[in-house]
């Protein structure tokens, strides 16, 4: 029972059923993996938001793109800007950002907003490319989403932050999700870089996100959720539970831990078993108003995923509108000029949408040499509806 005795009594999501799943009889290597494992399928489930069953809210979208039909996405991932006031050491986008060094001009952006309004698109992420908060007019622009009837998120890595942004924000957004990954100023340095040397990059981020959840608390709101997103690396998994200790103390709904996507890198077991560990350890901190989040199938998809689907069909949920004005068919090709599907500089978004040379890109899609993607999920549910030979689907 080693491994376990740190979650004994845990009664996290809200029923001792579940704590049930988190004991074992023995304690083989393997036991640990599947335990944690066990205990996050069924809290994952619970919590709504991260369910990836979600797209059955969707059924009619997911029907009509089984069927070969084009309905608009759901959401859109919009990166207003390709500039970023961090240099983090694992940026997936550093290639891009060099290569393209952009914004989304204000009247493109603003016009992209009210056309995908128009279109039933639902709900629009402002992320990068780089820091979305570095586009003078990126509140203008989510503003202005909310006021048309779309939902909005922000992910940002908080650098820009300052009360007057947090109180729009706070306003404006369903989701607020900061980068930090790390729990001390050292190491946030170290990994992020940031640019403002001058200031206490760290503790100013701190501060907001202070902020912005105490703005929550006082409005009494449910929303926006306010999230602490940690990437797991070599060089910060060892801050993982004091970065899940911090979010809590500063008032975040919950901290997301998901591996950093180093190409052609892997971890060494031993690197895992302590990350496993601390996740582990930070599961305590789980009450009725925090949640620690461990992605735990995106660690395992890290060190080889066996897909259990031929296509790729959940690109069509989510559109990407990147700094350079082009529509890329996932966020995990953004950038790759072979997967650009238009350019909104001088057609309208649904054109791009529609368009003949979104299905070519789409055709051109390798899953063999796609990396782990957050799509993955809603790929297994939709390839599993798409299947026509399933047998025993009328048995319940
Ligand atoms: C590219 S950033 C853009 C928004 C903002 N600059 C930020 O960092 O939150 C969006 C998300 O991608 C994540 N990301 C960047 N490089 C990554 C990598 N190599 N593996 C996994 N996630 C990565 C960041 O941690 C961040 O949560
Ligand atoms: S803050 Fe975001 S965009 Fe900037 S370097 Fe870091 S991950 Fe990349
Ligand atoms: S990485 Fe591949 S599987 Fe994932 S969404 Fe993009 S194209 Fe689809």
């Amino acid at each position: 029972m080693a491994g376990f005795t740190t979650l004994e009594g845990k009664n996290v999501v809200g029923t001792n059923v579940i704590a049930s799943y988190i004991y074992a009889d023995d304690d083989t290597e393997d036991t640990p993996k599947i335990t944690i494992r066990l205990y996050f399928e069924v809290k994952i489930m619970r919590i709504r938001q991260f369910n990836p069953l979600k797209i059955l809210s969707h059924r009619e979208n997911v029907e009509k793109i089984i069927a070969g039909e084009n309905p608009p996405p759901i959401t859109c991932e919009i990166d207003p800007s390709n500039l970023c006031n961090h240099q983090c050491i694992w940026c997936m986008y550093e290639d891009f950002k060099r290569e393209k060094p952009q914004l989304i001009p204000k009247e493109t952006l603003l016009r992209l907003v009210k056309e995908l309004g128009g279109g039933g698109v639902k709900s629009l992420i402002f992320t990068g490319g780089g820091e979305p908060l570095t586009h003078p007019d990126c509140l203008l622009a989510m503003s202005l989403a909310k006021d048309i009837g779309m939902k909005v998120g922000l992910v940002t890595n908080g650098g820009l932050l300052n009360k007057e942004i947090d109180e729009s924000i706070v306003d404006i957004c369903a989701f607020i999700r900061i980068s930090l990954d790390a729990a001390t100023k050292k190491k946030h340095a170290e990994l992020h870089k940031p640019n403002e040397a001058a200031i206490d990059n760290f503790q100013n981020i701190v501060s907001n996100i202070k902020y912005i959840a105490e703005l929550k608390r006082r409005a009494s709101k449910v929303t926006p959720t306010v999230g602490m997103a940690y990437l797991a690396h070599p060089k910060n998994y060892m801050e993982i539970y004091d970065a899940a200790v911090l979010a809590k103390e500063v008032g975040c709904d919950y901290i997301q831990i998901r591996p950093a996507y180093l190409p052609g890198q892997t971890v060494s077991p031993h690197i895992r078993k302590e990350t496993q560990d601390l996740m582990i350890k930070a599961l305590h901190l789980d009450d009725e108003r925090f949640n620690v989040i461990p992605i735990l199938h995106r660690f395992d998809e890290m060190s080889g995923l066996e897909r259990g689907y031929s296509a790729c069909l959940a690109n069509a949920l989510v559109g990407i509108i990147a700094a350079d004005c082009e529509v890329y068919c996932c966020c995990q090709l953004k950038g790759n000029p072979a997967f650009s599907m238009g350019s909104i500089k001088n057609m309208s978004f649904w054109d791009v949408w529609n368009g003949s040379k979104r299905k070519e890109v789409i055709r051109r899609i390798d899953l063999a040499k796609c990396p782990p993607c957050r799509l993955n999920r809603y790929n297994e549910i939709m390839n599993y509806l798409a299947d026509k030979d399933k047998l025993h689907t009328d048995f319940l």
